[in-house]
């Protein structure tokens, strides 16, 4: 079979994505600012699993079935207060930074976020779901490298309605090393974007934040700027997260150290629901 790699920039491009059949393809949702790599860095801590949640409405009703979860998620950037759930404030909000271990470890945590979360929902029933980050490019690299899905679409979250500079070249990096596998099949015109456009930021990604819409407006807000150094960091991570068949989120077993450079493939094992 022809293998395939896409690039989706807009948020409308990952919507669509609920209405294509992607039982041969791996997608792996990027948002780099924030969402993806909060989600990351919860689970890095010890957060047992993450429930993506698309709504507000649709997290509260998770959250009154199970008590034991928490809450954790932004609108407009910020932690989701009581003024917008009817009384409820939020336990986190979306910087990576708030789920530190003591808070997180064992715990169950239901998210939702404007473009992260909904573009992790719309693809769902994809074979392969993954959450991308800075933080653990070289894993997800290996993880693919391993099983070679047939398509690959990387999914970038966007911001607000439109693409986002950090998650297209996060989805470049990811272009730029899977490359090899992919080159010779069906490349769409995005993957070559993102692929070129990598090098030319990359040595300076904190520098390229600047440029990015998103990364303005963190880098402007006194509590959250620190927030685009924490995202901007590189292979500081070297666990895979997916989704499980159950809707959770959660770290794929890591059965060999995954930091052993581009000639060794390391061995990951998907767990049961
Ligand atoms: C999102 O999901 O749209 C983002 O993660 C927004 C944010 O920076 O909080």
């Amino acid at each position: 079979m022809t293998r395939s790699i896409e690039v989706l920039f807009s948020p409308a491009e990952s919507s669509a994505l609920a209405q294509r059949d992607l039982g041969r393809t791996a997608c792996v949702v990027l948002d780099i600012l924030r969402a993806t790599t909060s989600m990351m860095a919860a689970l890095a801590n010890g957060a047992e699993a993450i429930i993506p949640a698309a709504e507000i409405p649709e997290a509260l009703a998770i959250k009154e079935e199970r008590p034991d979860v928490l809450l954790a998620g932004e609108r407009n950037g910020l932690r989701i207060r009581a003024d917008q759930t009817g009384g409820i404030d939020f336990d986190f909000g979306n910087s990576p930074r708030e789920f530190l271990p003591e808070k997180v470890r064992g715990k169950t945590i239901v998210m939702t976020t404007t473009n992260g979360t909904r573009a992790l929902r719309a693809c769902a029933h994809a074979e392969t779901v993954l959450i991308g980050s800075f933080l653990n490019l070289r894993a997800i690299v290996n993880y693919i490298r391993r099983d070679l899905p047939p398509h690959l679409i990387l999914v970038c979250s966007g911001t607000h309605s439109q693409a986002a500079l950090e998650d297209t070249l996060a989805a470049g990096a990811l272009c730029e090393r899977l490359w090899p596998y992919y080159a010779a099949g069906q490349v769409a015109d995005s993957a070559e974007i993102a692929r070129r456009i990598y090098p030319l930021l990359q040595a300076d990604l904190l520098g390229a934040m600047k440029h990015s819409r998103n990364g303005q407006r963190l880098l402007n807000h006194p509590e959250l700027r620190g927030d685009v150094y924490f995202c901007v960091q590189r292979e500081t991570l070297s666990f895979v997260a997916g989704l499980q068949t159950d809707g959770t989120l959660r770290k794929l077993a890591c059965e060999a150290p995954p930091l052993s450079g581009e000639t060794t493939t390391t061995q990951y094992s998907r767990p049961s629901a």
